[in-house]
């Protein structure tokens, strides 16, 4: 296999506490000491930012099911052209990931098609119904990282009490969409002076709240690890810190859509402004930012969610929730949090990189010598203009197109492979 050197960079490895200019070398897939390699590819990257590579635990791959949106070899390019080296697929496919089966369908055609690591997530419920468990072993057994039944919530506490204590046996996290669906039904947009101006059924915070303070009562008594999805609302910040302030072992993340984009932007109609949770107030996004910088956040994943251009092209109302997100995700982080001077970097990197690995209990994630070459790099200073026609997913369903940005993905490197290459 071939040996890379890139030299000169900037690397930000959390996990070891290390921000300093140096090199990193890789050699049959691994990082080793630069000493070893006989004759590298030689990479400069002054000026730019090295760190482990990204990972996304919130993807929607579509694949089974409507592979006109995406497929699992669109989506994972779409993910590498992104700096993510590792994605959980979301088992909201049809047929659902609810059996060994489906498990067993997402890793082969990953390991045939993938450019990324597919991480294949399990439905807690048969069909993501909420109604009857699924075969959690079985699941385990196929290698399964995660449990979700994400786009739906289980609404049945007693059912997701015995979901809690099965995925703790089978040491899987679960990974959770937060929606009392009697509050939530029927809406399309957030509850609040925007629903009520536009004339559109709202959303209440309370919807997901709920559902985190139940996660919350859960995770405590059971003593096990549930992450609450795409958080949107202060009140739900808030409940998190507390229950992280006292042990209780639940983490949230943030999308880069709730930390940028607030309700107001649905006065434009347009559907791609339109997901589930919605956009909610300019004081719940600063409560989210507030998250990321404290700590209460450790995870910003992006939910993408593609949808084909003929569903999306239809009144607000009826359009699909969901909105791409996996080649933005780092430009719109970078330039609402870095760039405006919320975060500095090395904060950043925490919740794309070790946050989201600490979610999969993923242990020593880094650039330490003997591990995987999954790497990210990233110009901290280009400054561009987001082109959706540009992106490698199949879906076109993003807010963020004609934004000026900084910070552009050049190099993303998986097992030592380059599986993505741009300006260096
Ligand atoms: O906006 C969303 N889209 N939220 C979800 O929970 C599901 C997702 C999808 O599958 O389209
Ligand atoms: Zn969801």
């Amino acid at each position: 296999m071939s040996e890379l050197l890139f030299k000169n960079a900037r690397i930000i490895d959390p996990a070891r506490n290390i921000d300093q200019i140096g090199d990193i070398a890789v050699a049959d897939g691994v990082i080793v000491d630069p000493g070893k390699l006989n004759s590298p590819e030689v990479i400069d990257l002054t000026g730019k930012i090295l760190s482990p590579g990204f990972i996304d635990v919130h993807v929607h791959l579509r694949q089974p099911g409507n592979t006109t949106a995406e497929t699992i070899a669109s989506g994972s390019a779409a993910a590498a052209a992104g700096g993510f080296t590792s994605i959980v697929a979301m088992p909201n496919t049809s047929p659902s990931a609810d059996t060994a089966g489906a498990i067993e369908y997402l890793r082969r055609i990953a390991a045939e098609q993938a450019v990324v690591k597919v991480l294949p997530c399990g439905n807690m419920t048969k069909g993501g119904k909420g109604e009857e468990m699924a075969g959690i072993g079985s699941l385990k057994s196929a290698g399964v990282v995660a449990l979700s039944d994400d786009g739906k919530c289980i609404q049945d506490h007693g059912l997701m009490r015995h979901v809690v204590e099965y995925a703790k046996s089978f040491e899987l996290p679960i990974l959770d969409h937060c929606e009392e669906s009697t509050l939530a039904s029927g809406g399309v947009m957030n509850e609040g002076k925007w629903s009520v101006l536009l004339g559109m059924h709202g959303i209440p915070g309370a919807a997901e709240e709920l559902i985190i303070a139940r996660n919350i009562i859960f995770a405590r008594q059971i003593n096990w690890r549930i992450h609450m999805q795409h958080v949107s609302t202060r009140d739900s910040v808030d409940m998190i810190r507390r229950a992280r302030a006292k042990g209780i072992p639940v983490t949230g993340e943030a999308t880069p859509h709730h930390l940028s984009l607030t309700d107001e932007n649905v006065k434009k109609f347009d559907t791609n402004y339109k997901m589930n949770p919605p956009l909610r107030t300019e004081d719940d996004r600063q409560a989210l930012i507030e998250g990321i910088v404290d700590g209460t956040i450790t995870v910003i994943a992006t939910d993408h969610a593609p949808h084909t251009e003929t569903a999306k092209l239809v009144e607000f109302d009826h359009a699909p929730f969901g909105i791409i997100g996996l080649e933005t995700a780092l430009p719109v982080c970078f330039t609402q949090l870095v760039a405006s001077g919320v975060i500095t970097v090395d904060k950043l990197i925490p919740k794309l990189t070790t946050g989201p690995a600490e979610v999969l209990g993923i242990k020593n994630y880094s650039l330490a010598e003997g591990n995987a070459a999954d790497i990210t790099v990233f110009d901290p200073q280009a400054e561009y203009v987001i082109d959706k026609s540009k992106f490698r997913s199949k879906s076109r369903n993003t807010p963020f197109d004609g934004m000026t940005v900084r910070g552009k993905i050049n190099l993303t490197v998986v097992d030592g492979k380059i599986v993505y290459r741009e300006g260096c």
